[in-house]
């Protein structure tokens, strides 16, 4: 058996969230496999509505295997939340979410870490949600992280020896005052380990391929979306792991011969949050009338997001990235009240038309655009591809043409429900 992926191909909040939890019927297993508490994703029933942050999100599926990858940076204390916040529904994560011990730990100074790097670069800050994604990783990288695994054995030395090394930067390289607020944080953060302690720790790079060798069937969920990846997003506006189809096999232990079909999900439009370049942003009221229609504010940091119109040349640079063989398109029904839709089919870089990505995005990157009818229908309600109006089949063709791939999914609402699979 194979790994199918799923994955954001614009700057995240895709949703993703809502997409693992219809697909997780079709499988035995679900991964996340990069990225941390940075996340939010959102689940919504007609009984509950739920943002799921390190957890993947087939939890609501009670009988499938969930895993937190070694590709994941974890927050103890957020993790513990998050499990408590699910335990409300009568689920016991204890029994089907197993996680890493490679997986490395997101400690209280890797936070304050995040907060003094960010305060360092002033006006050039990243625009980080501020839960120590950056620091942890490049002590992943540069050799010094803790890992979940790290807790079974001569654990409080360790910590110890980290947190020395942390406050020297803070003092030393940031002159950031961390005293008062670690003081606030370490103890329940020390607290939380002991209950990250009462899951199963595996090495799950053998439980997964153990699984596909028995025939059973995975799906790694992903995390923030390619344009944030560190490699090939708009560096250094970006998020510090591997957000790419690449990094569900390093974050996950599955060779790239075991990836199967490769999900890229995208919305019909553009949102970003955070700073950074964003060609196709509209600062006018049409990007407001995107952010209302589409409650785009972060999921985390209730940050309102930043909207435009659709990048193919960025969703192009994306798909080809990630190996995409199938596109879903999300919040489809955010543009059901548009006369006309915009869609960006190349830049224009200082007066020199081109449709590949650039080496960086600056302000002299120009979106040239083709202009599409809107279709002028409420899409919510719809619950077959037959009920869909002429001009939203033209939307959907016209950008299964320029990308080469078919668009297998059109969700027209946050619900569960408001999923329609489309036939090809
Ligand atoms: P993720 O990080 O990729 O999982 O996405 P988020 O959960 O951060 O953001 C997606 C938001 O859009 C959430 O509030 C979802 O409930 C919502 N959403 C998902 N699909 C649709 C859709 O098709 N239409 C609308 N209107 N909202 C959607
Ligand atoms: P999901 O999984 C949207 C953005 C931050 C910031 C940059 C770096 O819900 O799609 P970090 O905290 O990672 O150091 O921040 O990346 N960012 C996200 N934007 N969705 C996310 O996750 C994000 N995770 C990080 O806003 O610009
Ligand atoms: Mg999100």
């Amino acid at each position: 058996m194979k790994v199918d992926v799923i994955l954001g191909l614009q700057w995240g909040d895709e949703g993703k969230g809502k997409i693992v939890d219809v697909l997780t019927p079709r499988y035995d297993a679900v991964a996340r496999f990069q990225g941390g508490p940075n996340a939010g994703h959102t689940l919504e029933t007609d009984k509950f509505k739920h943002i799921l942050r390190s957890i993947p999100s087939g939890v609501f599926h009670g009988d499938k295997v969930n895993i937190i990858g070694n590709g994941v940076v974890l927050d103890p204390v957020v993790f513990r939340q998050e499990v408590n916040d699910i335990a409300k529904y009568g689920i016991d994560l204890r029994q089907n979410l197993f996680i890493s011990k490679k997986a490395h730990l997101i400690m209280p100074t890797h936070r304050l870490l995040d907060a003094a790097s960010e305060t360092a670069k002033a006006d050039a800050k990243i625009g980080s949600t501020l839960k120590g994604i950056g620091p942890t990783y490049r002590d992943k990288t540069g050799r010094d992280g803790l890992r979940v695994g790290d807790l079974l054995e001569n654990f409080p030395e360790k910590y110890a020896q980290r947190v020395a090394a942390h406050k020297q930067l803070l003092e030393k390289l940031y002159g950031f005052d961390y005293a008062d607020t670690l003081a606030e944080w370490e103890p329940e953060w020390l607290d939380s380990l002991n209950f990250l302690k009462t899951f199963t720790l595996i090495d799950s790079e053998n439980i997964l391929n153990d699984m596909l060798d028995a025939g059973k069937s995975v799906l790694a969920e992903g995390a923030q979306g390619t344009l944030l990846d560190v490699d090939f997003g708009s560096y250094p506006f970006v998020t510090s792991s591997n957000t790419v189809c690449a990094g569900a096999c390093t974050g996950l232990g599955i060779a790239p011969l075991r990836i199967g079909k490769v999900f890229g999900i995208f919305k019909a439009y553009c949102t970003r949050v955070g700073m950074g370049p964003f060609p196709t942003e509209l600062h006018d009221d049409t990007g407001r009338k995107l952010r209302d229609a589409g409650a785009e504010y972060g999921s985390v940091t209730k940050r309102p997001r930043r909207c435009g119109w659709l990048d193919l040349v960025a969703l192009k640079y994306a798909i080809m990235i990630n190996g995409v063989t199938e596109l879903f398109m999300m919040k489809a029904d955010v543009l059901d009240s548009f006369d006309t839709i915009n869609v960006c089919t190349a830049y224009d870089i200082d007066g020199v038309p081109t449709d590949r990505f650039p080496f960086e995005l600056n302000d002299s990157v120009k979106p040239v655009y083709t202009a599409l009818p809107g279709w002028k229908t409420d899409l919510t309600n719809m619950t077959s591809e037959e009920q869909f109006p002429e001009a939203f089949r033209n939307y959907l063709a016209f950008i299964e043409k320029e990308t080469g791939r078919p668009v297998t999914i059109a969700s027209v609402g946050p619900n569960r429900a408001q999923t329609i699979i489309r036939r090809h």
